[in-house]
């Protein structure tokens, strides 16, 4: 079923919970329906929002808004040791790992919790506690807009990197993910290495499925803001990679600096969150809009912030680091 909207106030529909409205949203429950929705819209300007929760929507949208709805999860094959899921662009992430985990499949037990839907997991490759997205997605359904066609693409030619993926560049605003094909393991592969975790799941009597889900779902209620309590997009930046002269640079100053290898040979990742909170601004507050005071990657609407507020202070957080590191962290959540 097709479900049209106008004019319609959409702060309930994303977690900053910024007031703004759209003047035109649809909300589709099958892939066969796109067509119908071009057809009566036209194919020219429109922008994909699911769950809202790695948006900032900066002002009222005279765009299209196209949200998933389709919520289904089914085993397309099995063998001894895997099976593999289609999974409806509009289920719910979390939905999705409770799933697996009630039915004892490996592979996406510590990206619990995460907000979002499926269909938004591949474009930044949604990560956490050492597993990234792309390491189950097998392929990526969507309705590619400009030819009126429906694609299957394979991870191979998904081009995912540390929160990125091909979805941001070349195939950006030209197709509506619709689904994802995902691969869990029967056989148990426990990955604890990510900071507390190792901790928090013998503190629960070993590596099951679940005491990895608890886990992971408490460590991060501990540093994460609610979103339903204090608006919020997770994190707001990304990790910024930087040459690795530039590490050693910061290191001999600050040897208490995490960094972790890059995938890209020669390169240093940096944690944004310590460079936010070593320069002073972890729990600053200007206006309604402030820096979260567990967590410094996250930025927060205090409560009434407008989208343009929360992009005038990250400006402010972004020049802070600059003028204390060098290094310009950029966002990671899509500004619109
Ligand atoms: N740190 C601070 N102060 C802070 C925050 C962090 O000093 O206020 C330090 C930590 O002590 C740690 C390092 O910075 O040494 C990294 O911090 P943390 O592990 O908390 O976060 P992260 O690795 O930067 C990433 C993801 C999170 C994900 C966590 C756990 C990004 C941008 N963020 O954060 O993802 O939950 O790892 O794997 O990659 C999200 O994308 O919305 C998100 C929350």
């Amino acid at each position: 079923m097709i479900r049209y909207y106008e004019n319609i106030d959409i702060s309930e529909r994303n977690s900053f919970h910024v007031q703004q409205t759209a003047k035109r949203l649809v909300e589709f429950d099958r892939a066969e329906e796109l067509p119908e929705v071009f057809a009566k819209y036209g194919t020219e300007d429109w922008y994909v929002i699911s769950g809202g929760n790695n948006i900032l929507f900066t002002k009222d949208i005279d765009s299209l808004l196209i949200t998933p709805c389709d919520n289904r999860i089914e085993i397309i094959s099995e063998s001894d040791t895997t099976v593999r899921i289609k999974v409806g662009a509009g289920v719910e992430w979390d939905d999705l790992v409770a799933w697996s985990v009630e039915r004892n499949l490996w592979g996406i037990e510590n990206l619990s919790l995460i907000p979002g839907k499926a269909g938004a997991a591949p474009v930044q490759n949604i990560g956490a506690y050492g597993v990234e997205a792309k390491d189950t997605i097998r392929s990526v359904e969507m309705y590619f807009v400009e030819g009126g066609n429906f694609v299957t693409l394979a991870a191979e030619h998904c081009a995912f990197g540390y929160r990125e993926s091909v979805f941001k560049h070349s195939l950006k605003g030209r197709v509506v993910i619709t689904a994802i094909e995902i691969e869990l393991s029967k056989v148990a592969n426990p990955r604890l290495g990510y900071g507390d975790v190792i901790r928090e799941v013998e503190a629960r009597g070993g590596a099951t499925l679940a005491n990895i889900r608890d886990a992971i779902c408490s460590i991060r209620r501990s540093k994460l803001p609610d979103t339903a309590v204090l608006g919020n997009a997770g994190s707001f930046f990304k990790n910024p990679i930087v040459e690795q002269e530039v590490a050693e640079r910061l290191l001999a100053e600050y040897p208490d600096m995490p960094h972790y290898p890059a995938a890209e040979e020669g390169k240093v990742k940096l944690a944004a969150g310590w460079l936010i909170d070593k320069s002073g601004m972890k729990g600053y507050k200007e206006g309604n809009v402030g820096v979260h005071e567990r967590q410094a990657l996250v930025l927060v609407n205090l409560g009434g912030a407008t989208g343009g507020e929360v992009i005038a202070f990250a400006h402010k957080v972004v020049a802070t680091v600059k003028e204390k590191f060098g290094i310009e962290i950029s966002p990671e959540v899509n500004v619109l």
